[in-house]
């Protein structure tokens, strides 16, 4: 049931995952969930750099390094972190959105469907065993210094995955649906 599936899904962060590689047809399995994501005017905004294998390593090395240089706050500890997630993770996909060239939609409608691939791609990892979260450090804005991007494209953060041991928690939400919500 989809329900089951959304409701059940969590963001599983590097430090729970095991050493179980994912494999190139489950990334392309997720990456095809996302491009069936719905947009207005077809623009299908939603861009992607596939970090599979060694890249990861180039990855981590780089996040770290960008950290140290752009940070005002330095610390050990979130060096070694901007380090691991990358290199700890089964894949690493950097989520990025392409502003259609002659502006005719709002950005936001643009940054929506993309989050509404990543819902995508979240939900078809989970249904695959598959724990994974978007994280969004500051590094991902100097993002083209590490992959060549097009103008008007943007990175808005990184998808991290991983293969994960036991089960995931229940999920916590502040407050229900019903107060959220007003019925006219
Ligand atoms: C746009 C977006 C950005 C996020 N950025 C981060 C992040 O930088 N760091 C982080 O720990 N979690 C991040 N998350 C994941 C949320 O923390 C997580 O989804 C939330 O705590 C709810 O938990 P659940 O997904 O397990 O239900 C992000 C989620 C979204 C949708």
């Amino acid at each position: 049931m989809i329900q089951e599936t959304i409701q059940s899904r969590r963001a599983v962060f590097p430090a729970q995952y095991n050493d179980q590689p994912i494999s190139k047809a489950e990334v392309e399995t997720i990456l095809k969930a996302a491009n069936w994501a719905p947009t207005h005017k077809r623009t299908e905004p939603w861009r992607f750099k596939v970090f599979h294998g060694e890249a990861q390593e180039k990855l981590g090395t780089w996040n770290a390094e960008k950290y140290k240089e752009t940070t005002a706050n330095f610390k050990d500890v979130t060096y070694k972190k901007f380090y691991d997630n990358p290199t700890k993770s089964g894949c690493v996909i950097a989520i990025c959105m392409q502003r259609e060239p002659k502006g005719s939609l709002p950005e936001w409608e643009e940054v929506a469907a993309t989050a509404m691939a990543v819902q995508n791609m979240w939900l078809t990892a989970h249904d695959l065993g598959i724990g994974a979260f978007w994280g969004t450090p500051g590094t991902m804005n100097y993002l083209n210094e590490l992959v060549p991007m097009e103008e008007g494209e943007k990175c808005l953060g990184f998808f991290f995955m991983g293969k994960y041991d036991g089960e995931l928690p229940e999920g916590i939400r502040k407050s229900t649906i019903e107060e959220k919500t007003v019925w006219i």
